[in-house]
């Protein structure tokens, strides 16, 4: 493949696991000879130890050019410090959609999880609109949080699931708000999506759930659900929840797609407690660039990777630590850039 035909992506290593997880998937993509032309930059707490900004103007300035980004995870100060480089990113960028499949691979509690979270990736609370209000001698006496949804991402994110839906041969979108509570701020979304599904009427079946009651049908009947669509925080939420159905956040991915750019990622984050240990597992990220590869339009190179993570984690058991196995991440990493040949 000639250097012109190669398709240009911004790899952010990330922080904590990321570069150890990372490395491992550009290695195994290496093997395959997959076209992408990697423009290495840093953004996180890599990106303050090295030049005192979160997020550097040089990788924006390379995701402007690339529109699409392999990501390792990011870390974000809990209560204080700079605000999440990953909702900046979204927003910057404009990436609407959060994909997040959680698809069984090892049968454990649940044996045939197959599940898409569609997740709005731009509003909600997310839009972090917080404030102080003084009480008495405490000036953060009271703290608020004002999100908001409008009716044009409402309108754009059930749409896009419902497509996705369709494209992927899948049978039902489950809307989950909190209506009932919130009647503002979910019920436009619920008005939106009731609005949207009718164009689907015959070929896509619509549910809708209340979010505290989907969270317990999750775990009681995950086989009801097939594709869900909600809203940013309790897609954040729930895909946590989703990725306990199949093992934990070690396996699955997530997609942030705009409609000019596309960021690939692990739903897990930088996990400081294993970083450097050796032992983090790299399938998520792995499973991410499965994505980007289909993505491009690359699912032949897609489909020897998942036939390797198959041959590898199911045949013959290599196995990270989070799946019960005692592999390292240079062990999986080996044994898979050997399948995937
Ligand atoms: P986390 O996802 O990093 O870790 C939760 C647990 O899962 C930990 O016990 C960790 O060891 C384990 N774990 C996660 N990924 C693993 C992997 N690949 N292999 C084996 N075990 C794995 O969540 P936590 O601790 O709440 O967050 C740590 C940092 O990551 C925070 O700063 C948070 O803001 C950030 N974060 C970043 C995300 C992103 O960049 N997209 C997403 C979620 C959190």
């Amino acid at each position: 493949m000639t250097n012109s035909s190669m398709i240009p992506v911004t790899l952010i290593p990330g922080d904590g696991i990321g570069p150890e997880i990372v490395n491992a998937v550009t290695e195994i993509l290496d093997v395959i000879k997959a076209p992408f032309r990697w423009d290495k930059q840093i953004a996180g707490m890599a990106g303050v130890d090295a030049v005192n900004d979160p997020l550097p103007a040089q990788t924006i300035e390379s995701i402007h050019k690339t529109g699409l980004v392999l990501k390792g995870p990011l870390t974000t100060p809990v209560g204080k410090g700079y605000r999440s480089i990953n909702v900046t990113l979204r927003r910057e960028f404009g990436l609407f959609a959060n994909v997040r499949p959680t698809k069984t691979l090892i049968p454990g509690r649940y044996d045939n999880i197959d599940i898409v979270l569609v997740r709005e990736n731009l509003e909600g609370f997310y839009a972090a609109m917080e404030h102080h209000i003084p009480v008495d001698n405490d000036p953060r006496g009271i703290a608020t949080c004002a999100g908001y949804t409008s009716r044009k991402e409402c309108n754009r994110i059930v749409k896009y699931a419902f497509d996705y839906a369709l494209h992927h041969n899948r049978k039902k979108v489950t809307l989950v708000h909190k209506a009932n509570i919130l009647k503002e701020l979910c019920g436009l979304f619920l008005e939106e999506g009731r609005k949207v599904a009718k164009n689907y009427e015959g070929k896509i079946a619509v549910e809708e759930r209340i979010v505290d009651a989907c969270a317990m049908e999750l775990v009681l009947k995950p086989e009801n659900y097939d594709v869900i669509v909600t809203t940013n925080l309790f897609g954040d939420i729930l895909s946590d929840l989703t990725s306990g159905l199949i093992g934990g956040l070690g396996m699955p991915p997530g997609a942030n797609i705009g409609e000019k750019a596309a960021m690939f990622e692990a739903v897990h984050g930088s996990a400081p407690d294993i970083a450097g240990k050796n032992c983090a597992n790299p399938l998520a990220v792995l499973q991410a660039s499965i994505m980007m590869l289909d993505h491009v339009n690359r699912s032949d190179l897609a489909d020897r990777v998942r036939k390797a993570i198959h041959k590898v984690v199911i045949e013959n058991k290599v196995r990270t630590r989070d799946l019960g196995g005692n592999a390292t991440t240079t062990d999986i990493t080996a044994a898979l850039k050997q399948a995937v040949q």
